[in-house]
């Protein structure tokens, strides 16, 4: 069975038992054997709970210690015209979103198992050809599915992490929704850097309160902001991000496979690239065009998402703790 087929089988089968109702809504497979496919239920925004858990007030504490240490580490690389915004973590929260401020902790649990492969492999030993495995690409079949919501919500399980900084960047150019996700007003951003020459990352790049993230957003809309994605611009400015950041997980919201061109483009610069797939919704041919699209890519990682939330099973995401 090819790659895909396995995976569309896979597929086939989470959607039956989640809809049957006949197993945990949650689980972890293998595809082939570097692939992982993770269901995420379709959160409801959480009733915001007060006081924060203390096993959470904990990992935030030990957090922003770390945090504190990693941003006085990179004060030298950054210009000073860095700007800074807060992240209104208690609305990302009752939002439903990850965030050191707790909330919904089965999502907490899906993102680290999520997120446990991809660090693994992104600072692993690579071939010279090899991409550089910390360049992580979110991308799906169509729009809708989940991409914004599944790069947010890693990048701030990654950003919670000892010893990893994240850059987010919002590479989805047509619908972009990184900023308006996180409650942020628009800012200049990847587009205004291809257009650009004079402007340096460090002009149009987002500091963030949670130190260890940084975000790029998607910049000034423009009519050429899909073929200016897929030009040698950006080719350049990929493999600068690499090499200036070799030590920060990079995280592409990007672009559908399945209504434009540039997402594969964006793929054959990436060492990971995770697909989301919308639970109940996307179709097995969407799945098995998109997963064509990346024939040849060896880490492709599937997310099954906006899984319907089954009553009294929540209790079973503990399962996958540790
Ligand atoms: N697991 C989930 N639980 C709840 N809402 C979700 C989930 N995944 C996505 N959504 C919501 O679905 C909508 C589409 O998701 P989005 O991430 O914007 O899709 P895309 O970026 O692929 O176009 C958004 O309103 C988002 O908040
Ligand atoms: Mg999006």
């Amino acid at each position: 069975m090819s790659i895909i087929e396995k995976a569309a089988s896979r597929i086939d089968k989470q959607r039956s038992a989640t809809s049957a109702a006949a197993g945990p809504a949650t689980s972890t497979a293998t595809i082939p054997d570097s692939d992982v496919v993770r269901a995420i239920p379709s959160a409801s925004p959480v009733t915001p709970v007060a006081p924060v858990a203390p096993v959470m007030a904990a990992a935030a504490s030990v957090h922003a210690a770390h945090a504190t240490a990693a941003a006085e580490a990179e004060r030298p690389a950054q210009k000073s015209s860095t700007r800074r915004v807060e992240l209104d973590l208690a609305r990302m929260r009752d939002l439903g979103m990850v965030t050191a401020a707790a909330g919904r902790t089965s999502l907490l649990e899906d993102f680290r198992v999520i997120k446990r492969p991809l660090l693994q492999r992104a600072f692993a030993e690579r071939a010279p050809n090899d991409k550089p495995g910390n360049l992580i690409m979110i991308t799906s079949s169509l729009p809708g599915e989940g991409k914004t919501y599944c790069a947010v919500n890693l990048a701030m399980s990654i950003a919670m992490e000892l010893d990893h900084t994240v850059l987010l960047i919002d590479a989805d150019v047509a619908r972009p929704s990184v900023l308006r996700t996180l409650g942020l007003p628009a800012h200049r951003g990847l587009m205004d850097l291809l257009v650009d020459d004079k402007l340096d990352m460090a002009d149009v790049m987002l500091r963030t309160n949670v130190d260890t993230l940084s975000i790029l957003p998607a910049g000034t809309s423009t009519p050429r902001a899909t073929e200016l994605l897929a030009s040698s611009t950006m080719t350049s400015l990929v493999n600068e991000i690499a090499n200036r950041y070799p030590d920060r997980i990079v995280i592409f919201d990007s672009p559908p496979l399945l209504l434009t061109s540039e997402s594969r483009v964006l793929a054959s610069h990436m060492g990971q690239i995770v697909m989301v797939v919308e639970a109940q919704t996307t179709t097995q041919h969407a799945v098995k065009e998109a997963l064509h699209q990346l024939e040849g890519y060896s880490n492709v990682n599937l997310i099954y998402n906006k899984t319907r939330e089954i009553p009294g099973i929540e209790e079973t995401y503990d399962y996958h703790y540790g």
